[in-house]
């Protein structure tokens, strides 16, 4: 049993999560998390919302709230959206809980005790009827490389440039609108990430076995040659810079830039689960005390995967102290809306909470994992949803269920039969579904969802193949016996899809296993038996529908609803 550590990026403060969101980071990093629980492994899932910066104070002004209230109620909006999809953390926390405060503030303090960290002036655009420093994203104007005309200060969302706000042209507050604005100096600390690019690139050189999507931006960063970054912002909300016992002059109105405190809150996430549960996190987190056997794995869209591979990685080798690093590290490309882009702030695509409204979250997690932007970007259309969920949940796995349980119901009073011994229609079965469950295996352990999906839905398209040939239906006429293997073995497959559906589905996945009695939704090993798992005179249910198809009345309904096309 090996101990697996799993962080998905954590989701703005700033509204409910779009697909895009979900697909890109959420939902695989909960696959991955399911299928190695399902091996027995032991597994810890962290994820946080990420509650500083412009993006937070922005939305809280943006509705009308303090900052503080807002982020309360956000979070327990975000973390309800996560349940009803099933996204097992084991622990949702708040980047600005308390552990997340102190475990800041010690890397800060690590890194100027290991020489890395300067003050210097700064030339930031200050807003003169504002009256305050317009860090990040309160100041917007046009992109000075592609003369997009709404880039933010921190980064361009058309070309996908991250920007310094001194650069962007016609600037204007994002606050009030005021084109008052003039650069003023202001003193930041520095993270002197250019004393120790050589380490990073070392660090990212002994990563071998990362997917070329995450090696290449790490090595365009480093390429490019690293900067020493701007730690601190001009900001009301965030984690102060000075504290007792740590006093900086001059910089008690500051506070942490959220870039430097968000991936902390990995950690901080990790200690609030420990303060909640009982358990103990630095065993999972510090190489001296435990955690030199832990494998950490992150899941990411490719925007934050520079954060990821450089930024954070200079907090934790800077401080020279033993943390744990990221050992694997998945991202995903874009999920796009049609031909266009998923936006919050522009509320553009389907938000988790309305896809809820419309149909349940295993419609979605099938689609968005079988489909999903993994190596390269994806679109989401309502005629692509439609016709992958009609034909492989409908048609494939919610057919063969419904199928081979409604026969047995009704020809077989309900019950496993008994009597028939398997041949070898039985034996080539299996070794063609030993074979598939090897695919989907090595696929899952490779982190190649799109293909482990499909190695699911062949496995799903042999038990159907079976029926159609084994045909219990026709055999039951001259010889029961020959029906009764039919039956038990199509039963038994029910069992078994349960378990295959279930990293992926895991809602479907126990009704599933329910119709045939099973509880076992353990991902199935290399020796797992197969065909006497469910036993002769065990009681069968056929479940209500396991998956509606999706009418063609419901697409013109929805694309009118969302948006669609155009
Ligand atoms: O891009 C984002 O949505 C960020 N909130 C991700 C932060 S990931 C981590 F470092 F906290
Ligand atoms: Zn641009």
């Amino acid at each position: 049993m090996a101990r697996i550590l799993i962080t998905s990026a954590l989701p703005y403060i700033n509204g409910i999560k779009h697909l895009g969101n979900l697909a890109g980071s959420m939902l695989p990093a909960d696959v991955w998390a399911r299928f190695k629980r399902g091996q027995g492994h032991d597994v810890l899932y962290i994820c946080a919302t990420d509650e500083h910066g412009t993006p937070a104070e922005l939305a809280a002004a943006a509705a009308g709230q303090d900052v503080r209230a807002y982020c309360d109620e956000q979070h327990a909006v975000q973390k309800a959206a996560g349940e009803a999809f099933g996204l097992s953390y084991d622990w949702f926390g708040r980047s600005s809980n308390p552990p997340n405060h102190r475990l800041t503030q010690h890397f800060a303090e690590a890194l100027e005790a290991n020489g890395l960290i300067e003050e210097r002036v700064d030339r930031m655009i200050y807003s003169i009827d504002d009256r305050r420093f317009l860090p990040d994203r309160y100041v917007e104007g046009t992109c000075p490389h592609c003369a997009y005309p709404k880039a933010r200060g921190d980064q361009c969302d058309n070309c996908g440039r991250l920007l310094d706000p001194v650069d962007l042209i016609d600037p204007y507050s994002s606050v009030s609108g005021s084109r008052n604005l003039e650069v003023r100096d202001t003193r930041h600390l520095y993270l002197l990430q250019t004393k120790i690019a050589d380490e990073i690139r070392a660090w990212v050189d002994s990563k071998t076995d990362w997917q070329p999507l995450a090696k290449s931006i790490a090595y365009k960063h480093l390429d490019e040659g690293l900067i020493d970054r701007g730690i601190t912002r001009d900001l009301a909300w965030g984690i102060p810079v000075t504290k007792d016992g740590f006093p900086r002059p001059g910089m008690e109105d500051k506070v942490f830039y959220v870039w430097f405190d968000a991936p902390i809150e990995y950690i901080g996430a990790t200690e609030e689960w420990a303060g909640r549960t009982g358990a103990t996190w630095r065993d999972w987190w510090r190489l001296d005390e435990g955690a030199d056997d832990v494998r950490y794995v992150q899941f990411m869209g490719k925007d934050n995967v520079a954060f990821h591979t450089v930024s954070f990685p200079a907090t934790i080798i800077g401080s020279g102290e033993p943390w744990k690093t990221v050992d694997q590290l998945k991202a995903f490309n874009w999920l796009n809306w049609y031909g266009g882009k998923f936006s919050t702030s522009q509320k553009r695509g389907v938000f988790m909470d309305q896809a809820l409204e419309l149909l349940p979250a295993d419609y979605w997690r099938w689609h968005l994992t079988a489909y999903g932007p993994e190596h390269s970007d994806a679109a989401f259309t309502w005629e692509q949803f439609q016709s992958t969920t009609n034909k492989d949940l409908a048609d494939v796995l919610g057919n063969f269920v419904n199928r081979i349980v409604k026969f047995a119901e009704s020809k077989f009073d309900g019950v496993v039969p008994e009597g028939g011994e398997p041949g070898e229609l039985e034996a080539k079965l299996e070794a063609d579904i030993r074979a598939g469950i090897a695919e989907a295996t090595a696929q899952f352990e490779a982190m190649e969802f799109r293909k482990a999906a499909q190695a699911l839905r062949a496995v799903w398209v042999l038990g159907n193949e079976y029926l159609q040939v084994a045909a219990p239906w026709t055999a039951l006429k001259t010889d029961r016996d020959r029906a009764a293997v039919g039956v038990r073995t199509g039963l038994n497959l029910v069992a078994l899809f349960a378990r295959l559906a279930a990293p992926v589905m895991p809602f479907t996945a126990q009704r599933i296993a329910e119709t045939v009695g099973s509880r076992d939704l353990t991902w199935p090993g290399a020796d797992a038996s197969l065909f006497d798992r469910v036993p002769a005179g065990q009681a069968v249910h056929a479940p209500e529908v396991l998956f509606r198809k999706i009418e063609d009345a419901q697409v013109a309904e929805w694309s009118e609803r969302f948006g669609g096309a155009e």
